[in-house]
């Protein structure tokens, strides 16, 4: 069972997704659910939405989003070399020397985010962090001929190219925000008793880019409550206070109180505890202010929806390398497919007058 999940876990972080090139991963996913669900559907954006119908009448959302922060090739220099913008939040510090994949119309190029010695550095050079318009991607190439030659164009896709690793329980790889959540997602549709609500599973586009596909997601599925899974920051790490924590690994799920996208309606938020406190789930609030989720586009999606959001631990997001433990996910399945078998009325969430 646990070897399963982390050979999924492994298949998923490994794929590369970046915003608008979603296709590896929502094969992958597609894959993996066939006989496990009612029906596979991808929309007009892209996003993959699976249905798997219960025994109840109300209906859930369950949100991940495929994406993962990367680069896009912005255009071809005379010297040979590439120059490129972010897709998401990304800091040029923790790209140098990072090794990466230029996705070319001819396949798949490998190559490197150039970094100088420091022995070539000048002392200003030395004390500052770099900016994104001084880095660039070099795949060898001594001539903008040559990468032309090669099938790079601007618009080519850019991703890190990092192996997955487990070790124990833990688990480092790219892309754990948000293949964490698509993991959680699939080994719940799998494991879900038949005596459950009807969920319905988007597996969401362009996250990174501004929550953009799960707001279509939403309107079309129509649901009575969502939660969007996540893997969210850990920053139980040196340097950071033990109150300005958001989560720490090791912790369980992370229940999600508010953020800069939304502010958990509390009749879900106590709800959430509740279930985690019954099934004697370990879990965690998090309050991220500065930080969103497709929860935010969500909940405002047609009238109003009912939205939660539950993630797992993980340290370095929105970095080529990111540290999670394999209890966490474990539990933070387990804890879904409680929430999931909670609700049992469309009216539950609706607060009183
Ligand atoms: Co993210």
């Amino acid at each position: 069972m646990r070897e399963e999940l982390v050979s999924l876990l492994e298949r998923l972080s490994t794929a590369p997704g970046p915003p608008g090139m979603e296709d590896r991963v929502r094969r992958l996913i597609a894959q993996e659910l066939r006989g496990h669900v009612d029906g596979l559907e991808v929309d007009a954006l892209g996003n993959l939405i699976a249905v798997k119908k219960g025994s109840r009448s109300v209906r859930i959302m369950l949100d991940a989003h495929m994406d993962e922060v990367a680069l896009m090739v912005r255009s071809l220099r005379a010297d040979g070399f590439l120059e490129i913008v972010p897709l998401g939040g990304l800091d040029p510090a923790v790209l140098l020397a990072q090794r990466v994949v230029v996705h070319a119309r001819s396949g798949d190029i490998p190559g490197v985010l150039g970094a100088k010695p420091r022995h070539v550095m000048t002392e200003e050079e030395l004390k500052r962090r770099p900016k994104f318009e001084e880095l660039y991607v070099d795949v060898g190439a001594r001539s903008r001929e040559e990468l032309e030659a090669l099938g790079v164009r601007p618009g080519d896709f850019v991703t890190f190219d990092v192996p997955f690793r487990r070790f124990g329980d833990a688990a480092i790889g790219k892309a754990f925000d948000d293949r964490m959540g698509c993991l959680v997602a699939v080994e719940v549709l799998k494991e879900l008793p038949e005596d459950s609500p009807t969920v319905v599973a988007a597996f969401t586009v362009q996250e990174e880019q501004g929550l953009r596909g799960a707001g279509v997601a939403a309107y079309r599925i129509n649901p009575d409550a969502a939660f969007a899974l996540e893997g969210t920051i850990a920053d139980d790490t040196p340097g950071v206070p033990e109150g300005k924590r958001v989560t720490i690994l090791g912790g369980g799920p992370a229940i999600r109180v508010m953020d800069r996208s939304m502010l958990t309606q509390r009749l879900v938020l106590e709800h959430m505890i509740r279930v985690a406190e019954e099934a004697g789930v370990m879990y965690q609030l998090q309050l991220s202010p500065r930080s969103g989720t497709d929860a935010g586009r969500i909940h405002l999606t047609r009238e109003g929806i009912p939205t939660g959001v539950v993630s797992v631990p993980v340290r370095y997001i929105h970095t080529p390398s990111s540290l999670a433990l394999i209890p966490d996910v474990e539990e933070t399945v387990r804890y879904v497919i409680q929430l999931l078998g909670s609700i049992r009325s469309a009216e539950q969430f609706r607060p009183s007058i």
